[in-house]
């Protein structure tokens, strides 16, 4: 049976949550295995909204297992929040269709004040426009072996154990910061009040993931941001605090890389980019605002306008190599419906140099410039086509560049919001 981890190929918002919700329907599980509630995913159903952060895509469509995998970190005061207000749209969540893994860091209201003031501290040039809610805190108690895990929460004497070891760090941080000492039974108190909200989803999620795999049932790995934000191949230091590539999908849940059948890239007509960092291909112009405009390109999580530019092809080649993508869903063709022309970045020049990828140190990233190949536009609607047949010419010809120019081939069409308006080119889920 196939199972297929969906990736983030760009700076993130390139519709994952969309692709996740439509591809749910051939799924039984649905798995997220990195990043936190710093992700905003919009899946929208005749015509009703749905916002998820730390939920996966799949629990929309009810009757599925979801599951929060150890590669997350989680903010257990805003999953119940995230539950009530998501139960509030009919949307039915219970031990029996969501698990967490009881080896997920908690991400603590500490990690999010010391995210926000190391970023009010920084200076332009190195404030990274975090989303503020403690994700790079997180991780860094994580491998620096001083979190509270969601098992934790069973025992009070460990918890109490795990609150002092992580305060042991905090506090002398924080006091540099100028930040007020923590409330240490404070904390405990208000942790052992929120434990059994998050314990009766608690489950060793490796095993059960096996046992499904056993019994031949598909695993749909839902990832958050995208290649160019992960901690190792993004870029650095303008990144989240996670490895969001495929590979992760199998760390990030306790399964072995046999795992993966199909690796999906989400990848964005254009290009897109919240928060601060090198961005080559980025429009200052009418192109750009207009881009914005019909793309509705605002930040779900704190409504920041997203920084717009045509799509990058060199970069996308390079992330689809790291994540080992199988094929592409290319989203939000629609947004591009209207322009004469339209440009696509196929490699840089570097001090005179020609490059097919964009390097890694800081300083020859920034030097670099985009070289641009122009390919003509349409004026048709593309908006809602759910076949080629329902595409211009133009349009059939700027998605199979990319595909040339990535080296990956299509695998899906996304032309609106929608679930159903969606091409489906080459079923991941096939075996
Ligand atoms: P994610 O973080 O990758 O899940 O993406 P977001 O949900 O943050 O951002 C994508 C936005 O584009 C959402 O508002 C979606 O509803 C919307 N969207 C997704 N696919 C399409 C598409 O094909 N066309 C248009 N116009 N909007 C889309
Ligand atoms: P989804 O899943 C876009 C960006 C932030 C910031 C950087 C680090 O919706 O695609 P963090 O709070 O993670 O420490 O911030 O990463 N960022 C995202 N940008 N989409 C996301 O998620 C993002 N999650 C984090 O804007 O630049
Ligand atoms: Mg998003």
């Amino acid at each position: 049976m196939a199972n297929v981890v969906v990736v983030g190929a760009q700076w993130g918002d390139e519709g994952k949550g969309k692709i996740v919700d439509w591809l749910s329907e051939r799924a039984d599980i649905i798995a997220r295995f990195q990043g936190g509630h710093n992700a905003g995913h919009t899946l929208v159903i005749d015509g009703k909204v749905y916002k998820l952060n730390a939920l996966p895509s799949g629990v929309v469509r009810g009757g599925k297992l979801s599951v929060i995998g150890n590669g997350v970190v989680l903010d257990p005061w805003h999953l119940v929040t995230e539950i009530e207000k998501i139960r509030e749209q009919g949307v039915e969540i219970s031990p029996e269709t969501l698990m967490i893994a009881e080896n997920t860091p908690l991400i603590l209201p500490i990690h999010g004040e010391l995210d926000r003031a190391r970023e009010e501290a920084s200076s332009k040039g190195t404030k990274i426009g975090t989303t503020g809610r403690g994700i790079g805190p997180a991780y860094e108690d994580k491998v620096g072996r001083r979190s509270v895990r969601v098992a934790d929460l069973a025992d009070e004497a460990t918890l109490t154990a795990r609150v002092d070891r992580a305060l042991q760090h905090h506090d002398p941080l924080r006091k540099g910061l100028g930040i007020e000492p923590i409330d240490r039974d404070g904390l405990i108190a208000q942790l052992k009040e929120i434990a059994p909200e998050i314990l009766k989803y608690a489950a060793p999620v490796w095993k059960v993931l096996a046992e499904n795999r056993k019994q031949g049932k598909r695993i749909l790995f839902e990832g958050a941001q995208g290649s160019l934000l992960d901690i190792d191949f993004g870029t650095y230091p303008f990144v989240t605090s996670s490895n969001v590539v495929a590979g992760q999908a199998a760390a990030g849940t306790g399964m072995g890389p046999g795992a993966i059948d199909f690796v999906l890239g989400i990848v964005k007509a254009y290009t897109t980019r919240v928060g601060e960092g090198p961005f080559p291909t980025e429009l200052d112009d009418a192109d750009g605002q207009r881009l914005g405009e019909r793309g509705r390109e605002f930040g779900t999580v704190t409504g920041r306008k997203r920084r717009c530019g045509w799509f990058d092809a060199a970069l996308v080649r390079q992330t689809c190599a790291v994540s080992g993508v199988s094929g592409i869903a290319l989203t939000k063709l629609d947004v591009l419906d209207g322009f004469d022309v339209l440009k696509i970045c196929v490699g840089y020049d570097l001090d005179g140099k020609r490059l097919d990828y964009l390097p890694t140190a800081a300083d020859e990233q920034a030097r670099c410039t985009p070289v641009y190949e122009e390919i003509e536009g349409w004026n048709e609607s593309t908006e809602g086509a759910r076949s080629w047949a329902d595409l211009p010419a133009a349009a059939i010809k700027y998605v199979r560049r990319i595909e040339e120019l990535i080296d990956c081939p299509v695998a899906m069409l996304s032309t609106s919001p929608e679930r159903e308006d969606t091409i489906l080119v080459t079923d991941p889920f096939a075996d």
